[in-house]
């Protein structure tokens, strides 16, 4: 007799909520269970270690300061504990902090990267380095004002500019000008103290090797770990064992391995201009191709597309929890640097329109986002949604902000 085949139930067209009678003995230990309260959130265990991982907020002190130079200062921020941060954040090297602070009548929040390694941020420490930039408001504050226990807020460590094995090359030619040196110097002790399993070669673009931060540092590591390699590229001098000139793809050849490498690049927005032509020229897949985003748009009217005449300025209305505040927007300065100055805490981290969390809804006007900022997503165009931090006014503008958490 032939075999009566079992009629096996359709997945596709099951109604979820007819589970329980597919799990007689669940149900039935539901139905016994007894109902009491939950118990508050953050006291199970995998709560307790995702906050401790992702914290909303870290009240960090300044609890040391190390001068390079009258334009450029380390400083080490370890956790408040009177405001009850008792142990920082776990990070990847290349990771930032988003520091918020207010400034006089205005509310600042600025990234600065982790120059320090992530085994540190075990021991207390995380460090960052500023640099002194012409008219950099936050920057001129930080030096100017900051002293040890000078308390500081910060996010979580936030970014992706971090090594990755699944995707990177094993090797990774690291490409640094100016102040984008510091996520490098996280990622150089990690390579050295075995935490990322990679080599790096690090070309680091300055004009003298006076001006290369952290340079016996980078020379010292590179003579006693053999994974990480360090070359220093001069424009403005010609010095022995060092290269003269800019990082052309001719001098990244020079020092990449035989097979498939990733190039990682920080550094002022010149330096990423004058790489948009050099790195087609490596023939690299796009993914080894890794660039740190930092950096607002300062001037529009320089951008590929731009309809506006940067004198003029419009009424901004911003809308946080249905309460509007109005503001004069300069066309030549974004919406969210506007709301700042006009002391308005919106949110913000990146600045460069990579992650997301200033996204706020268009409520009326015309606006102008730099094409290769422009990291919104399709839902984002079709809903009315932009990124503050690299949009810039057009006209007159309403915009809806969520409201600000620290
Ligand atoms: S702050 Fe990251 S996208 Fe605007």
């Amino acid at each position: 007799m032939a075999e009566k085949k079992e009629k096996k139930p359709n997945l596709l067209r099951l109604n979820p909520l007819d589970f329980t009678k597919l799990t007689p003995v669940r149900k039935a230990r539901i139905e016994a269970a007894p109902a009491r309260e939950l118990r508050p959130a953050d006291t199970y265990v995998p709560n307790r270690i995702a906050n401790a991982l992702h914290p909303d907020v870290q009240y960090l002190k300044v609890t040391e300061i190390i001068e390079h130079d009258c334009d450029n200062k380390s400083y080490i921020l370890g956790p408040d504990h009177a405001k009850g941060t008792d142990a920082l954040a776990w990070f990847s090297a290349g990771q930032y902090l988003s520091l918020s602070m207010e400034i006089g009548e205005s509310f600042a929040t600025r990234p600065y990267s982790i120059a320090s390694s992530p085994n540190d941020a075990l021991k207390g420490e995380y460090r960052i380095t500023v640099r002194r930039t012409a008219g950099g408001f936050v920057s001129g504050h930080i030096l100017d004002t900051w002293k040890i226990g000078t308390p500081v807020t910060a996010s979580q460590p936030l970014g992706e500019f971090t090594y990755e094995p699944l995707r990177d090359a094993k090797h990774i030619i690291g490409l640094a000008g100016g102040s984008g040196i510091t996520p490098f110097r996280s990622l150089a002790y990690a390579v050295a103290e075995g935490i990322e399993d990679a080599q790096m070669t690090l070309l680091y673009g300055s004009r003298t090797k006076n001006d290369a931060l952290f340079d016996e540092e980078f020379t010292a590591l590179a003579e006693k770990c053999p994974a990480f390699r360090y070359v220093n590229v001069l424009s403005e001098e010609t010095r022995d064992g060092c290269e003269h000139g800019f990082l052309t793809a001719e001098l990244i050849r020079k020092y990449a391995p035989e097979g498939e490498y990733s190039v990682f690049v920080c550094g002022p927005s010149a330096m990423y201009r004058f790489l948009d032509e050099e790195l087609p020229k490596l023939g690299l897949r796009r993914k080894f191709i890794r660039r740190e985003l930092f950096g607002e748009c300062r001037d529009p009217a320089k951008e590929e597309g731009y309809p506006g005449s940067k004198a003029a300025s419009y009424q901004l209305t911003v809308r946080v929890s249905g309460k509007d505040t109005v503001m004069t927007c300069r066309a030549d300065e974004s919406l969210l640097a506007a709301m700042e100055r006009a002391g308005v805490k919106a949110p913000s981290h990146c600045r460069s329109g990579e992650c997301g969390w200033c996204r706020s809804k268009l409520v009326s006007g015309e606006v102008f986002v730099p094409k290769r900022m422009d990291g919104r997503r399709e839902a984002d165009f079709l809903y009315g949604f932009i990124h503050p931090c690299c949009t810039f006014p057009l006209s007159d503008i309403v915009l809806d902000v969520p409201p600000f958490h620290p």
